[in-house]
């Protein structure tokens, strides 16, 4: 079991490099599936789901090399066309292959990915999109077996009921490129995640129009050549770290990271009393202010607040002036943090999908217990301003 022991009571003040996006980089590999040409990922962050990801890729046939920050994903073709429970369950993001290997060679099985700790994760949109270009998916034995003589473009509408979703609308895109004719995606994701995949996709000789914006419009093409990319910076890492620097009353230089995809995030820290200042080579961050007030907030899609933030700046709340209100709208059950941070001494009170947060001068440090990657930042977060130490977290 891992575990991680947080000492209480000091300063966050250094300089970070930001690593790359997970979630830019996960389908960033999936996407070099479209081509059997070799292809070159830099910037890859150092994590589990990066090696499952090449897992499941190695797993289908593909070569690929892994070494500092860089991925080659080497020439050659797929040779097994099913991506199994026992990696798929490990991982949902691993969903992002069915795109691809449905476009390039007209069929494969993947295994249908579960819920998670954060809620029930649907994917009915990524079905929905595939299916309206013209591929047949059905679930049999807990896959999803997917089969298209021909993708043929078509205009998708691809909102649901929690607004836009990031692999859904990059499985559609992804399968989209080499469709025959046109395909319009409306109401398509426009976080930095999908831009960056958006971006490789171009390189490797896609022709996409509206990049950034919801309606993506996607001329097919025959064939995909292989490409280099550069992953961008973690959005999520840079604003845990921005929080750290707050909550802490440190100072941290971020480098590499970008204000522009952290908008929302520098907005509610400053109104708190931090400053943020834009270098050439990152963001410098600490505090105005000696204390830090509350802020209301509610997740959105970008350029809204981040989901993958909420618990961040839950912990900020908790020993902020005042009551904050935090609302979640694209998880509505991902709250799992709560308990363990009113185990530290934390007020919150969970009304619906809003967190009602009575700060309070300080936390004190408890043995808790992490569930999923951000929840996990949380508690190290509010560990590094309790008293004592916070630890036994399993991670
Ligand atoms: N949704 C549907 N139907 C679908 C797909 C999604 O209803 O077919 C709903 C979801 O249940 C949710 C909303 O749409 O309410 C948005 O989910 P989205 O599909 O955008 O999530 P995702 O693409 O599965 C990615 C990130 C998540 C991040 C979300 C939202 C990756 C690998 N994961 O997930 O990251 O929370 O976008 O920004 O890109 C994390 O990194 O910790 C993490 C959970």
């Amino acid at each position: 079991m891992d575990k991680l022991l947080v000492k209480g009571g000091n300063h966050l003040t250094d300089t970070v490099k930001i690593s790359g996006a997970k979630n830019a980089c996960l389908p960033l590999i999936a996407a070099t599936l479209l081509s059997g040409e070799a292809s070159t990922i830099t910037n890859v962050p150092e994590l589990r789901d990066i090696s499952t990801m090449l897992k499941i890729i190695n797993s289908l046939g593909r070569k690929t090399e892994y070494s500092g920050n860089t991925i080659k994903v080497l020439e050659g073709e797929v040779t097994n066309l099913t991506a199994s429970y026992e990696l798929v369950s490990t991982m949902r993001a691993s969903i992002v292959v069915l795109g691809p290997l449905v476009a390039k060679y007209g069929e494969c099985k993947v295994s249908f990915p579960g819920g998670c700790v954060i809620g029930p994760r649907p994917i009915d949109l990524h079905m929905k999109g595939l299916r309206a270009l013209g591929v047949d998916i059905k679930v049999e034995g807990g896959y999803l077996i997917a089969k298209a003589r021909k993708l043929i473009g078509n205009k998708i509408y691809l909102g649901g009921h929690f607004g836009s979703s990031v692999l859904a609308t990059v499985n559609t895109l992804m399968a989209a490129t080499l469709a025959e004719g046109r395909t319009v995606i409306e109401s398509a994701a426009c976080e930095p995640e999908v831009v960056d995949v958006t971006n490789f996709l171009v390189k490797m000789g896609a022709d996409i129009k509206g990049i950034g914006t919801p309606t993506l419009i996607v001329n097919g093409v025959e064939k995909l050549h292989g490409a280099k990319h550069d992953v961008i910076p973690d959005r999520i890492e840079t604003g845990t770290y921005m929080i750290g620097a707050v909550i802490t009353n440190g100072r941290l230089f971020l480098e590499g990271a970008k204000a522009d995809h952290n908008l929302a995030l520098i907005d509610i820290l400053r109104e708190a009393g931090a400053v943020i200042e834009e270098k050439p080579s990152g963001l410098d961050i600490y505090r105005r202010t000696e204390q830090v007030f509350a802020a209301d907030i509610t997740t959105h899609t970008y350029p809204g607040f981040p989901t993958d933030l909420q618990a961040q700046i839950m912990s900020l709340c908790c020993v902020s002036k005042g009551i904050s209100c935090i609302t979640e709208k694209i998880y509505p059950d991902r709250f799992i943090h709560i308990s363990e941070l009113n185990r530290m001494g934390a007020d919150i009170l969970l009304e619906g999908p809003t967190a009602i947060i009575k700060g309070k001068p300080t936390l004190s440090g408890a043995p808790v217990m992490a569930s999923d990657l951000r929840a996990s930042a949380a508690l190290v977060l509010a560990g590094l301003v309790g008293d004592g130490e916070t630890g036994d977290m399993n991670i």
